[in-house]
């Protein structure tokens, strides 16, 4: 490894990794992880929402070295910066989320699990017990599924569970579409080796429609039943935040899937303040949809997120340098956090509030 003050070159930006990664991929697989839903109107609202907010700097304030650390429904976060659940890891490096948990593990936060992943959720808890903190669901199929997937992150270990609430079918992404790309059904079976024989929901969503019969009181009955906090994934009105509350979330993610799903929306961080003083400050919100860069991380976080979510920034690490990959995305996303915190005059993230940031027009 090339190194100058302890800086590894290999990777010196964000951008050269996503480079890396994008030179690394088949067509379909690239249009896959990059494209979004419909005229993906909502895939570039998502990025186009952090030029809207400029940073307000405090200068001379004494601020002394910034602390990045923070924490997520009682998680301590070395970095306020938690991996996405994606699935179909496997199409981008033969150890996907195993991969993935180990370096977060080493930069001290956590993963997010997928349940539509190539590998058990059991064994990446077993490979990265720290880190594979929170697992990821789908309000689909029976009520007996749903609680098995939930009682298997029970004994694995898990302390928080993920609900994906955003996916009563899956979006209509007109990329895949054209490509007439839809990746092995092994590349989802982590959890189900049976495949569609044996847990249909999964599948049947992700590769064709399913009826949208799933309430909030439904959800709500079966979490009953269980030991582990909860958030709702898919949070992008503050209607939708109070229901999720009302139902016994113990916080929030919100997300409109990366562009992904319902095409036409907002992006999240338009909607981010608005839910943030709708809920008040002690509910723990999350958002993802649109992080690149660790400004990205600091607005979201001066607009009411107590620790952000990264979707496809992870799988460009991963894709470029499997787990030294995504290390390598903490370590210049805490690099740049930390650098922005000092130039704002801010010692940490504590003290990062909506006084950090205001609404421009240019
Ligand atoms: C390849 C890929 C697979 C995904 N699979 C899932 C999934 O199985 N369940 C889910 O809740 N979200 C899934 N997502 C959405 C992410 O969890 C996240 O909401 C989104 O990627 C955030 O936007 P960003 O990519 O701009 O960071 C997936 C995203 C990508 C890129």
């Amino acid at each position: 490894m090339t190194t100058i003050d302890g800086i590894d070159l290999e990777f010196a930006t964000l951008d050269e990794i996503h480079e890396a990664a994008l030179a690394r991929l088949d067509p379909g697989v690239r249009d896959f992880l990059e494209g979004g839903a419909g005229e993906e109107v909502t895939l570039r609202r998502n990025r186009a929402a952090f030029d809207k907010w400029a940073f307000v700097p405090r200068i001379m304030s004494g601020a002394g070295a910034p602390d990045i650390s923070g924490s997520f429904l009682g998680i301590d976060l070395d970095i306020p910066v938690m991996t996405a659940p994606f699935g179909t890891d496997g199409l981008f490096d033969p150890d996907g989320h195993v991969a993935v948990a180990r370096a977060n593990e080493g930069a001290g936060t956590v993963s997010i699990v997928p349940e539509a992943g190539t590998f058990a959720v059991e064994r990446i808890a077993g490979a990265a017990p720290g880190a594979a903190a929170i697992g990821q669901f789908h309000p689909l199929g029976t009520d007996q599924t749903f609680l098995t997937m939930m009682r298997r992150y029970e004994a694995a270990g898990y302390r928080a569970l993920c609900l994906t609430c955003d996916c009563p079918t899956g979006g209509w992404r007109e990329r895949n579409l054209r490509n007439r790309f839809s990746p092995d059904e092994s590349i989802i079976a982590g959890n189900y080796p049976g495949g569609p024989e044996e847990y249909g929901p999964i599948f049947g969503q992700l590769f064709a429609q399913t009826a949208p019969i799933w309430t909030w009181d439904r959800l709500s009955s079966l979490l009953g039943q269980g030991t582990l906090p909860w958030i709702a994934k898919g949070i992008m009105t503050v209607v939708d935040a109070r229901a999720a509350l009302a139902a016994g979330a113990s916080g929030l993610l919100v997300s409109n899937h990366g562009g992904r799903q319902l095409d036409g929306q907002r992006a999240s961080l338009e909607v981010l303040p608005e839910i943030r003083d709708a809920v008040g400050p002690n509910v723990q919100i999350a958002l993802d949809s649109g992080i690149r860069r660790g400004s990205d991380v600091v607005k979201a976080i001066a607009l009411g997120a107590d620790a952000v979510v990264i979707g496809r920034l992870a799988v460009y690490g991963l894709t470029a340098g499997g787990e030294r990959g995504v290390a390598r995305v903490m370590e210049l996303l805490g690099a740049e956090i930390r650098n922005i915190l000092a130039l704002l005059g801010r010692g940490s993230l504590a003290e990062i509030g909506r006084d950090a940031v205001m609404r421009v027009t240019d």
